[in-house]
């Protein structure tokens, strides 16, 4: 992936970012997927006062795009830190992990962490979610 769309990728996580619901945990994220096509859904972390109802930023941008008839991805950027803080490389939770499993080649698809001085880490689904289960297992 070429650096300006990894940058113009991150960008749009951080703009998702100031659309957090987050007041337990003041932890804010948000995510920028990118689709095979190249367009881009975003999403944030929707937290909810019984807790367990909260949503990741990464799924509500895989939900959104999911429901708009997206099916194939290339990448995912991901900007998190406490509230009022800069990104600091907030890796996608188990969870999200494995929806990213659901539509998404593991070998192929980035998963983008922004860091706090507008710097990046990035990484192959294969490496967050090694032998991993996947549709083809119910095939
Ligand atoms: N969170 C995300 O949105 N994405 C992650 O990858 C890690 C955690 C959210 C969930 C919750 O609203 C807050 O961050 C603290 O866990």
């Amino acid at each position: 992936m070429e650096e300006t769309a990894v940058r113009a990728l991150l960008e749009e996580a951080k703009r998702a970012r100031l659309r957090s619901y987050s007041p337990y945990s003041g932890y804010q994220v948000g995510a920028a997927l990118l689709t095979a096509q190249g367009k881009v859904y975003s999403g944030c972390n929707i937290e909810n006062a019984a807790f367990s109802p909260t949503n990741c930023a990464e799924r509500t941008a895989f939900f959104t795009a999911v429901a708009a008839g997206e099916r194939e991805f290339s990448a995912i950027a991901i900007a998190g830190g406490p509230k009022g803080g800069e990104p600091d490389f907030a890796w996608p939770c188990g969870v999200c992990r494995q929806v990213m499993r659901e539509f998404c080649d593991p070998e192929s698809f980035l998963v983008i962490a922004a860091g706090p001085e507008g710097d990046w880490r990035l990484r192959r689904l294969a490496g967050l979610l090694p032998e991993s289960f996947g549709p083809e297992h119910l095939k």
